[in-house]
């Protein structure tokens, strides 16, 4: 079955969260990310679980592996339907992430960040002292995020083939960067549409906004629902 399109919930307050969601009248895969969530808490998280809503919980943890581990045992608790980790914490802390979301939750999915789509082939060799590509820098974090039994990646949908190609069609490839023919693309650099998304082997696209401040979010969160369901 196809996934839902996630659509990324950057607004900065629990109203404005809840007026965006009473706009529509069908189940949503929504996206909170940390601005939201360090402001509103677990409150809102249940506030859009009783509006019968499916969540990604967007908070790329990163730590030692015991306290990422101890902060997934709490997180598992909220019985969202994916959480992640950095990927650059390594494989143990991955493996602990895993271990303690499964204390107390069978099911959410664990996804890692590969590298940012705001990390620049330069930067990964200037700063972070890494000298392959980005590809094979996002290749490298997607195999140990496979090989700590996680459910998949965030990467960049130009990326998505390549990781379908070394790590199989089910683990997770969920896209942001995605922007609809003739939408702006802000300040995402790296853009496919839906459609090429999809072709590209991603599994779940993320896409803010161009629903949330367009001036008719439901009709062109439909536009975009049917060009990633359809493709
Ligand atoms: O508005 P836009 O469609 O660009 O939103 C994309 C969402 O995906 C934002 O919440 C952004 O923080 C998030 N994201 C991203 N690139 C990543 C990871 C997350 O754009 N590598």
């Amino acid at each position: 079955m196809n996934s839902l399109p996630i659509i990324a919930l950057d607004f900065n307050s629990k109203e404005k969260v809840l007026q965006f969601l009473d706009l529509f009248d069908e189940s949503l895969y929504v996206k909170v990310g940390m601005e939201l969530f360090y402001q509103t808490g677990p409150e809102l998280i249940q506030l859009i679980k009783e509006r019968g809503h499916q969540i990604f919980l967007d908070l790329k943890l990163h730590d030692i592996p015991n306290t990422v581990g101890k902060a997934m045992e709490g997180l598992a608790q909220l019985d969202v339907d994916m959480v992640n980790v950095h990927a650059a914490g390594g494989t143990e802390m991955m493996r602990k992430a895993l271990e303690g979301l499964r204390k107390h939750n069978p099911q959410t999915q664990l996804i890692a960040v590969t590298q940012l789509t705001s990390t620049t082939e330069e930067m990964l060799h200037q700063e972070q002292k890494i000298h392959s590509s980005m590809e094979e820098a996002v290749l490298n974090y997607a195999k140990l995020a496979k090989e700590a039994h996680l459910d998949g990646v965030v990467c960049s949908p130009l990326e998505a083939r390549l990781l379908t190609e070394h790590l199989g069609e089910q683990f997770l490839k969920v896209t942001p960067g995605i922007r609809p023919k003739d939408a702006q693309t802000n300040d995402q650099k790296r853009v496919t549409t839906p459609q090429e998304a999809k072709i590209n082997g991603s599994t779940h696209i993320v896409v803010g906004r161009p629903i949330t401040q367009s001036q008719d979010p439901v009709a062109q969160y439909q536009k975009i629902k049917e060009s990633w369901c359809n493709a």
